[in-house]
Formats: structure tokens, sequence, C-alpha cells
């Protein structure tokens, strides 16, 4: 941390990316964007299981790059700005992983967002992260943190898939802004998905205005963790009338046989975007991370 203003970087033009290894490919595209090289890290363990890394050919000014998918994960960033101690510093953070419990839900909780925002605010110049569950969360690091988001991406990948006249569709209404700033990259309709309770252990979902009848439909949403819900809502949307149904999301968390969970329900497709790296992956954030780190 060198304490320079942010303004520095665009001045000298050259950065270096370092990256944890579960974003090293990432991070290779990032450094591909920028025109710039990428850190030899050597990664491994103490005999008692604690990690140790050591990082070859650090430079002054560095772009720390490290999605938080698990508990490794955090240390390994942790370690990588330890590493990078008197550097002007730059970290990136394409899936914040601990967000999502951004407040005291009941006596007792931890804010875990807050914890982790403040941890790795230590050593750092300033932060981007990658539509992060709740902006409010930006506010908890120390240093100025910024969003960038992947709506255009995701736009750009459906164009390519071909579809004639999509409908764009959020899970829920806390998507919606998502769902119409991707449709907006084809002039598509979009609309986001009424929850109703017809009993207690029925539920029926359906879109809020516009019907599914004889369309494709595309459900983008910024994670897709269990699949649940969006299982949910592509069998409801089979019995509307929708001809395919797709799934798009930036952060492939993917958990307990999420995919599996996708495609039992008849989605014909589910990718996601690189800052979790999955073999669904169809789309990068690494051009939208490089515009950020040189604004
Ligand atoms: C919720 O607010 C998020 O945007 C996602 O809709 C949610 O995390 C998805 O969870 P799951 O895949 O487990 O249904």
């Amino acid at each position: 941390m060198g304490g320079l203003p942010v303004s520095i970087y665009q001045k000298r033009g050259i950065m270096k990316i370092i990256s944890s290894e579960p974003s090293q490919v990432l991070a290779g595209r990032i450094a591909d964007a920028l025109k710039t090289s990428i850190i030899d890290v050597k990664f491994s363990r103490f005999p008692d299981g604690e990690l140790y890394l050591c990082a070859n050919g650090l430079d002054e000014d560095m772009v720390i790059v490290g999605s938080l998918v698990d508990s490794d994960s955090l240390i390994q960033l942790v370690l990588l700005i330890d590493a990078c101690e008197g550097l002007n510093n730059q970290l990136v953070i394409p899936y914040m992983g601990y967000a999502r419990q951004d407040k005291r839900f009941k006596a007792g909780e931890p804010v875990s967002a807050r914890a982790i925002s403040r941890v790795l605010s230590r050593g750092v110049d300033r932060c981007i992260t990658v539509n992060i569950h709740n902006k409010k969360v930006l506010s908890y690091f120390d240093i100025p943190a910024f969003d960038v988001s992947l709506a255009r991406d995701i736009g750009t990948h459906i164009k390519s898939m071909g579809f004639d006249d999509p409908l764009i569709l959020a899970p829920d209404d806390g998507a919606a802004a998502f769902a119409q700033a991707v449709a907006a990259y084809g002039s598509w309709d979009h609309d986001h998905l009424d929850k109703t309770r017809i009993s207690g252990d029925e539920v029926r979902m359906a879109p809020r205005t516009l019907s599914a009848a004889d369309r494709s439909v595309v459900i983008v949403d910024d994670i897709i963790s269990t699949g649940g819900t969006i299982a949910t809502a592509a069998v409801m949307l089979r019995e509307q009338g929708a001809c395919d149904v797709f799934a798009a999301c930036v952060h492939g968390v993917l958990t307990g046989g999420a995919f599996a969970r996708l495609k039992a329900s008849g989605i014909h497709e589910v990718v996601c975007s690189d800052t979790i790296e999955r073999g669904c992956s169809r789309f990068s954030a690494a051009d939208r991370i490089a515009e950020a780190l040189v604004r």
C-alpha cells in the first residue's frame, strides 16, 4: 500500500496481475485484456495443512485477483495481499462469497460481509467486485470499492445463441433491474417472476405481466446457488407453454448438484461467467474488470 492516488495507475499504465488458485484463468484473461503479465506464484501447504505461497517477480503496481469460493480462497487472498505489502495494490474480488450475510438477521450472528470486507481492506488502495449480491456491502470496505456488472456480457452471449425474440426473466423482483439491463442489449422483453402461495405447500411462479407461452425464456440472475429457485420456475414456465427455458447467471456457485437439478427440471442450457470457473462458464468478466482497473 503506497497511499498513492488512484490516478497514478493511469499515469504508469503498467499493472501486473497476481491471483489466488481458483481465479487463475480469469486472472490470465485480465492480464491479456490489459496486455500485461501475470505473476508466477507457487502454492503449497505446510505439513500441518496450513497454506503457503511464494510469488516470483512482484512489481510496483499490483492487481490482486481472487474469488471467495471457500475458506482456503480467503486465506490465499489474505496471504497474497501480505506478500504485496508496500506496493500499490488494487484488489479484484470477482465472486465475493459471504456477501449474502450482509446484515445481522438474528442476535448473535456476525455481519459476515462486513467482517470479510474489513480484513481485505488492509494493504490495498481500492477494490473492485463483480455483480456483488448487495451493493450496500461495498460500504463495508475501509477503502474505495466499486462494482461492475456483466449485464452486457450476458446480453452478448444471449445474442450469440441466436434466439428469435426471447423473454428475459428475473426469478424475483430483486433481480428485475438486472434482467432489464440484460434485455436492453437486445431490445428484448423482460419481466420478473411472481410467487403466489396456492396452499400450505403449493407455490405458483409466473411472469408478473407477460406470458411465457410459445416463447424461449432466459432466466437471468446474479447467482445460481442450489438452483432450487430456477428449477422450480423452469418446471412452471414449461407448464405455462414456454418453448425452451435457459438459465444464465454471473456467479455459478452451483452447489449440491445444482447443475444436474437444473437439467432435470428441463432447462435446456445453463451458463455462467468465469468469476467462478465452471464447465459451463461461457463468457468472461475480464473485459469489464480490465475497464474498471484503468478507469
Ligand atoms: C437471491 O437473492 C439470489 O439472487 C439468487 O436468486 C439466489 O441466491 C439463488 O439461490 P438458489 O440457486 O439456491 O435458489
